[in-house]
């Protein structure tokens, strides 16, 4: 999608854009866009800082040789530009496994904070252990954050996620959704678990979510991640609608470059949001994302101006 990366863009900006954007891009690596700063988030219940964008694994079931080394190359740059969240799951068919081994490789684990989801409801069998595979196809020891998925045997899964939790299998436990039928169950959730964190879906597009969800996860300490914060990766991804379009001037004002860096800088900057995980399975994609964890993030009437700009997308 490097047609939006260079979209039409002001003087100032393509001046600004140039500069953030050149570094990233020429240099790669350790040295990435070094001139702007990382923002990081607390998460609330325990003050351990992440950078503000993750990455998502939806699409990393995949075999075929040159898929493979696409995702290996991602999977090495991100802990290089700063970043640590991977997000994946059992029910993403081998992609626990796919990053599970590309890590062994790199030997990168330490860099990174990695999250994965339960089973899902048809996947769950008779007995134990199926749990406990997920260790083994990650290769890992223990794991960053384990989430209920989509609430399938949450009451289950909870108390089991809470013993492993208190052994130190698992540093946070959470829950997961990206279906406004499933709120009821997440607000429900906030009230009545003690959850460190919640994944949800959020965007220009969608944000339902920022009515009710965000301020409860808030006000309960539970950190929040954002899922499909393009609108997903299929019919409902928004970044056809800005393919093209110039980049409002005002974009420079909060280092933003690209339209992708200007949807997650708006998802990021809302209060509740601890970070957001758009997936991609390309490097020049990750970096351009990387970039919207850098520099300034938009105010609340930076907000607004975004989401009148896109009432008339
Ligand atoms: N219930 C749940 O728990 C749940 C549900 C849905 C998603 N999730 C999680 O959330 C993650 C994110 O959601 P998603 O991957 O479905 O959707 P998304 O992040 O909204 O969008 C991903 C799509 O945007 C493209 N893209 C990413 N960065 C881009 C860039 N800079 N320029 C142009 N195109 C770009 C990707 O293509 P390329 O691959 O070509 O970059 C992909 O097609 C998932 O991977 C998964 O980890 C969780």
């Amino acid at each position: 999608m490097t047609s939006i990366f260079n979209s039409r863009l002001s003087r100032r900006t393509l001046v600004q854009g140039s500069l953030a954007a050149g570094v990233a891009l020429a240099l790669g690596g350790p040295a990435f866009a070094a001139d702007l700063p990382l923002i990081t988030k607390p998460i609330p219940k325990t003050g351990e800082k992440l950078p503000v964008v993750g990455l998502g694994t939806n699409a990393y079931s995949v075999t075929a040789p040159e898929e493979i080394a696409a995702r290996k190359e991602v999977l090495q740059h991100f802990p290089q530009l700063g970043a640590k969240l991977v997000d994946t799951a059992r029910a993403y068919g081998e992609s626990e496994v796919v990053i599970g081994k590309l890590v062994k490789e790199l030997g990168n684990r330490d860099k990174l904070f990695i999250a994965t989801k339960t089973l899902m409801r048809g996947d769950i069998k008779p007995g134990n252990g199926e749990l406990e595979e997920t260790f083994a196809r990650l290769q890992v020891d223990k794991i960053d954050l384990l989430q209920i998925h989509n609430f399938n045997a949450l009451d289950e899964l909870f108390p089991r996620l809470q013993e492993w939790k208190q052994a130190g299998k698992v540093r946070y436990i959470g829950v997961t959704t990206s279906m406004n039928d499933q709120y009821p169950l997440l607000i429900n959730a906030l009230k009545t678990l003690p959850l460190d964190f919640i994944q949800v879906d959020y965007s220009i597009d969608n944000r339902g979510a920022g009515e009710t969800i965000l301020p409860l996860a808030q006000e309960k300490g539970a950190a929040v991640l954002i899922n499909m914060p393009f609108g997903g990766r299929r019919e409902g991804n928004v970044l056809p609608k800005v393919s093209g379009k110039p980049l409002p001037a005002w974009a420079a004002d909060i280092d933003v470059t690209s339209w992708p860096q200007l949807l997650l800088k708006y998802n990021i900057s809302h209060p509740a949001v601890t970070a957001v995980i758009p997936g991609t399975t390309k490097l020049a994609h990750l970096k351009d994302n990387q970039l919207a964890a850098r520099g300034r993030l938009p105010d609340a009437a930076m907000r607004r101006k975004i989401e009148e700009l896109w009432a008339t997308i």
